[in-house]
């Protein structure tokens, strides 16, 4: 049965460049769990974007003496080739600027407003009377009030991941300006009233949530409980800003929808546009308004309370937008597989020191599947982990280029060589031949169930153990010498490797896509595994934007047992990895919390 898969993707800032936390947190795990469902013939829609709008980007702006529109545009274009570089395999990669965005993030806000879901109130906030406005969260720090983090920001705290009510905060001042004097002042504001939906929340959470991370689930739980415990009654909806999706109502002309509102609702205009892009306006609904359809959101912990709580509520309030006349409801996600945080070389990531290893720098010097590869080897899927460099270099020479790619390469030369360029033909399997096969077959159904349960780490593993497999039988049979003694020892040999790889080929597919295209070549079939990752122009009436996008046309990979005939013509064959000298670990090193050599940003 073909199933309906929705990987939402969390959105990143457009205030920065793209980062192996990034890639860790949420990027690569949902790309390697959507190619796996396009092989397994599962629909799948992977879907987000660009975050364009918020503090985030206006301080950055500020900072630079540009405009928040510059700052995004300029990290959104860098986003699109730093994915598609990496094989991020996006649907559709958009961003919150274009206007179907704008207008259903509107739309979200009227129904909600309409049912009820929004109150109006008057809140205190912080107000500068340097810069003669609202502070917005993200400029304000001070102490937080639950956990005494004394970091913590005006929206969030970092080192609890609870989310932050400024006025609250112990000694709240303006992180740009210590001497700021801030005041308490009053606004008017529309707030997400979450007392409604607080039942239905924990009865979501409680109900059949075994596939969730515990770590997830318990958090979220807590949130909601203690969110009730204290009275919580809502979050404001609308912020006192200019730069973002403006509140469609009379009077409120300078308030704007507070940017992680309408950023979780990226996943879902972000299908809609994916469905009206390609002239099929209601296929977005084969997800959303399906029952059977699953929706995976993949973020990093620090968007858990958002994702688990706001963007389910916001669902359950907006139920039936957009399908009249039907009764199915709308989805809430199946999954959160939030991933924790992975550091640097033992050190938490920090933009501000540039302490941080930057996508496209390192896309300059290492190959995308390499860094694939030790990335989902050292996901951060139950606590954090570390990203070191010599980490990277020994799990990259031992593991992909001795272990999996000299497997490969020794043998696919070997049979180019000695085999006349063809898969050899055997006369009849011995029992070692036979079981190795089966060892490769077998790992379809364990690889698959723990890819499937977003075990992503464990799941590279069971397939790495089956290559491990693979060279011990290959130094017990020992073709080279067999070739000599016994030929016809050595073909069945040979023939049972290549059958081997090509089905390590599969395997490996959603982890290292690059890798196994190419090894499908050399084993001598034509076609593609996987579709193409294409940045394409898309207008509206009053704007263009570009998007990255997975076309599938081409794609004929398919998660199943090689059935590789003797007498197939093999391509010659050249290394699939690169080994690292062992000098990067140092200099790799001491660009770290150095000044980044190239300054991302040269705007004219
Ligand atoms: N841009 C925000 C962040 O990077 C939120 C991402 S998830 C979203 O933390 F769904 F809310 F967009
Ligand atoms: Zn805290």
């Amino acid at each position: 049965m073909t199933e309906y898969i929705h990987v939402s993707v969390a959105w990143p800032y457009a205030n920065g460049d793209l980062h192996v936390g990034h890639l860790a947190g949420a990027y690569l795990p949902a790309d390697i769990f959507a190619r796996y469902h396009r092989l397994k013939g599962n629909r799948v829609l992977m879907v987000s974007g660009s975050d364009g709008h918020g503090t985030p980007i206006s301080v950055e702006a500020d900072q630079r003496g540009i405009s928040p529109r510059q700052v995004f545009q300029h990290y959104h274009e860098r986003f699109l080739l730093t994915q598609q570089k990496i094989g991020i395999s996006y649907d559709l990669f958009t961003h919150t600027d274009t206007e179907n965005h704008h207008r259903i993030a509107q739309d979200i806000f009227l129904l909600l407003l309409e049912r009820g879901y929004l109150y109006k109130e008057e809140q205190e906030l912080l107000y500068s009377e340097q810069e003669n406005r609202f502070l917005p969260d993200r400029y304000v720090e001070g102490t937080c009030y639950i956990c005494g983090y004394d970091s913590a920001r005006g929206d969030q705290c970092d080192n609890c991941g609870n989310l932050m009510d400024a006025t609250k905060l112990i000694n709240p001042h303006n992180r740009s300006n210590p001497d700021d004097k801030l005041v308490v002042r009053k606004s008017e504001h529309y707030f997400l009233d979450l007392s409604k939906t607080a039942d239905d929340l924990l009865a979501y959470l409680e109900r059949e949530q075994d596939h969730w991370r515990p770590n997830v689930l318990s958090f979220a739980r807590n949130l909601i409980k203690q969110g009730v415990k204290d009275g919580l009654r809502g979050r404001a909806y609308t912020r006192d800003l200019d730069w973002g999706v403006q509140v469609p109502l009379e009077g409120w002309e300078d308030k704007r929808i507070y940017v992680w509102f309408e950023a979780v609702n990226g996943y879902f205009t972000a299908s809609v546009e994916w469905a009206n892009d390609y002239d099929q306006p209601d296929a977005w609904k084969e997800w959303w308004y399906n029952p059977d359809a699953k929706i995976y959101n993949f973020i990093g912990k620090d968007n858990i309370p958002f994702h688990t709580v706001i963007w389910p509520a916001m669902l359950m309030g907006i139920d039936g937008i957009y399908n009249e006349g039907s009764d199915t409801h709308l989805q809430l996600p199946y999954d959160v597989p939030a991933n924790e945080f992975m550091n640097i070389e033992g050190k938490q990531f920090s933009k501000s020191r540039n302490w941080a290893i930057w996508l496209p720098d390192i896309l300059e010097r290492y190959q995308p599947d390499a860094l694939r590869y030790y990335v989902a080897m050292t996901f951060p899927e139950s606590r954090d982990s570390d990203f070191s460099w010599d980490g990277f270099l020994t799990r990259v020479n031992n593991e992909l280029v001795a272990a999996w790619g000299n497997l490969v390469n020794r043998m696919l030369g070997f049979a180019y060589k000695r085999f006349d360029g063809q898969v050899p033909a055997y006369d009849e399997l011995t029992a070692a031949d036979k079981a190795i096969i089966e060892r490769a077959e077998n790992a379809f159904d364990e690889v698959g169930a723990l890819l499937e349960q977003v075990k992503l780490r464990e799941a590279l593993q069971a397939a790495m153990d089956v290559v491990r497999d693979a060279n011990a039988y290959l130094n017990e049979r020992e073709p080279w010498k067999s070739i000599k003694s016994d030929p016809a020892d050595a073909a069945r040999t040979v023939y049972a490797i290549l059958r081997v790889i090509d089905n390590l080929k599969i395997l490996l597919a959603p982890f290292l896509p690059f890798s196994s295209q190419q090894l499908h070549e050399y084993l001598g079939y034509d076609g593609q595994l996987f579709g193409d990752l294409k940045i394409e122009e898309f207008a509206e009436s009053t704007r263009i934007h570009q998007a990255l996008v997975y076309d599938p046309s081409k794609a004929s990979g398919t998660w199943t047992k090689s059935d590789l005939q003797p007498g197939q013509k093999l391509r010659e064959p050249s290394a699939l990895f690169t080994k690292l000298d062992p000098e990067i670990v140092e200099q790799e090193r001491a660009y770290l919390g150095a000044p980044r050599d190239e300054h991302p940003i040269t705007l004219a």
